[in-house]
């Protein structure tokens, strides 16, 4: 991993703000890629933050598979979504930072991959 992690932020928006001012002045972080359902949204972050048009995104899966070299994501959409987009990052191997509530059902909870499923990754967290 390099000295300057790229980060890529899913869902842009109330949320997301504070994530992405606290990536613009972290000097180990790089905003690379933003996806949001909402083109509008996504485009707005890009435009404040410095994002290219061509690592704006609004689909998850088409951002992941366009950006391997994303080191680590933000899931900052709506509850419902956030299951899904983190073991999506997962599964492509980020790190993942996931706005609370981590998922909606204890199913979901359990349907992370491996050792990096969702609960195990909650329940590391509070062992620390
Ligand atoms: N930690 C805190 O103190 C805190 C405070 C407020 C909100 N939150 C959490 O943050 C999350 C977002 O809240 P918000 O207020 O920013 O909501 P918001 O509605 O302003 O923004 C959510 C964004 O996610 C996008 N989105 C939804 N599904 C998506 C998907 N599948 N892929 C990509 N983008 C998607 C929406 O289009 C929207 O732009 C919520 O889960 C909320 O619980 C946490």
């Amino acid at each position: 991993m390099n000295d300057i992690l790229k980060i890529g932020v899913i869902g842009n928006g109330s949320i997301s703000g504070v994530h992405l001012r606290a990536y613009k002045l972290n000097p180990h972080a790089e905003i690379y890629a933003l996806c949001d359902i909402n083109k509008e949204r996504c485009d707005r972050r890009g435009d404040e933050y410095g994002v290219p048009a061509d690592r704006r995104f609004t689909d998850v899966n088409d951002m992941l598979k366009a950006c391997p070299e994303l080191d680590a994501v933000s899931v900052c959409t709506w509850n419902a979504a956030h299951a899904a987009c983190a073991i999506a990052a997962l599964n492509a191997g980020k790190h993942v930072l996931c706005e609370k509530p981590m998922c909606m059902t204890v199913e979901e909870a359990e349907s992370g991959p491996g050792s990096h499923s969702l609960s195990s990754a909650n329940s590391e967290r509070r062992r620390k």
